[in-house]
């Protein structure tokens, strides 16, 4: 059978780590998937910049909508970021019913409910578990693992950044900014870093998961939502003091009696001999509560290059297997039957 085309928008952080690793292990994804891919172009904003990876300037472009275009790509990688270019580049790709892998969370949280109806429109598909909790493969977790529960409750830690500034000011008592610029220098912060430090990040994953788990997309503007920027050293320590440690816990809870549905994302006390007080640094954490398994707890890598890039390379597998076995991917979630929430009870 023919290789599976697959191409890059955005050779950042992540896709960098993608390329990289989508090169390197090819022989034996090939092995796994018994079919083959052919990675060739990438598109990046400043054809001049040094990149760490080996690449060839003939591969590159400056036109990230010429990926989206070209008739020869199967599988559009959109690791570019924020919400302009990123969303007319993805829905021109799904127009020409490519499949689209994303890594950006903003977009699908703004546009998941336009994006999903255009790519079902166009035979065409959304791959997402990058989106949220960096390589935690959560998405699938709830997609496919959990996928007989319903789920009263889920909280977690969702922002690599923010718990990695607080763990180092809990251990070190260095000051916010100092510890910000090592996040900047590791790649886990967002270009636009109010997203990141205002809670604007957590509260996108939280709505992706909350879509996932109820098929509902909450409007950010229902959601309360509030960053770290406000704790300070003092905090810290007698939080320390009382037993207990800050987090930024995003929350998502459906009162399944009364068809309610809430959100948020906020700092919160969290008692030092839980799971998730003892998850640091870059660390996130996802408690998930199923009516019928119970608590599972996810652990990993929120952010960085190879965590994400690991959970993007999952869904290029997985396209790069639909598209040459011919298996129709299924819808992203089959939870319409519930009853709509009502959010304006929020
Ligand atoms: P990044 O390091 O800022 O990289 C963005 C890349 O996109 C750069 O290569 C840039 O080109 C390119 N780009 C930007 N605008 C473009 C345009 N209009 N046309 C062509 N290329 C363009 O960002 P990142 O950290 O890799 O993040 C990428 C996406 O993954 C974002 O949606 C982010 O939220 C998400 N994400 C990131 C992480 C993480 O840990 N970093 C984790 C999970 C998800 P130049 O290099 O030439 O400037
Ligand atoms: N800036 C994000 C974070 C990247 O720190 O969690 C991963 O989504």
């Amino acid at each position: 059978s023919r290789k599976i085309k697959v191409a890059i928008a955005g050779l950042g952080t992540v896709g960098q780590g993608v390329w990289k690793h989508l090169r390197a292990r090819r022989k034996e994804l090939e092995s796994s998937m018994r079919c083959q891919y052919s990675l060739e172009r990438a598109a990046v904003r400043d054809l001049s910049k040094k990149r760490a990876i080996r690449i060839s300037q003939k591969v590159l472009t400056d036109d990230a909508m010429s990926l989206a275009n070209d008739p020869e790509i199967d599988v559009l990688c959109e690791l570019m970021g924020g919400t302009d270019e990123a969303l007319k580049v993805t829905k021109a790709a799904l127009k020409n019913g490519k499949t689209v892998v994303s890594a950006n969370k903003a977009l699908l949280c703004d546009h998941g409910d336009a994006l999903f109806r255009l790519a079902k429109e166009n035979g065409a598909h959304i791959y997402f578990e990058a989106s949220v909790a960096g390589g935690i493969p959560i998405i699938k977790a709830l997609r496919e693992g959990l996928v007989v529960n319903q789920f009263p409750q889920i909280y977690g830690i969702l922002n690599g950044t923010c718990n990695y500034i607080l763990t180092r000011m809990e251990r070190e008592m260095q000051s916010f900014e100092t510890i910000l610029q090592d996040a900047r220098r590791l790649g886990y912060v967002e270009a636009d870093e109010s997203l990141d430090l205002d809670g604007w990040d957590a509260a996108h994953k939280a709505v992706i998961i909350a879509y996932l788990a109820h098929g509902k997309w909450i409007p950010l503007k229902k959601m309360p939502v509030e960053g770290i920027r406000e704790i300070t050293l003092e905090d810290i320590q007698w939080a320390q003091r009382l037993g207990y440690k800050i987090k930024l816990l995003a929350l998502i809870l459906r009162d399944f009696k009364n068809d309610h549905l809430f959100a948020s994302v906020q700092p919160a006390l969290v008692p030092s001999d839980m799971i998730l007080a003892n998850v640091d640094g870059v660390f996130n954490a996802i408690s998930v509560t199923g009516d019928i398994v119970g608590e599972s707890v996810y652990i990993g890598r929120g952010a960085g290059q190879d965590a994400t890039a690991s959970a993007v390379i999952s869904d290029v597998v997985d396209a790069v297997t639909a598209i040459s076995h011919g298996i129709q991917p299924e819808e992203p979630v089959n939870r319409q039957d519930l009853k709509l929430a009502r959010l304006e009870d929020v």
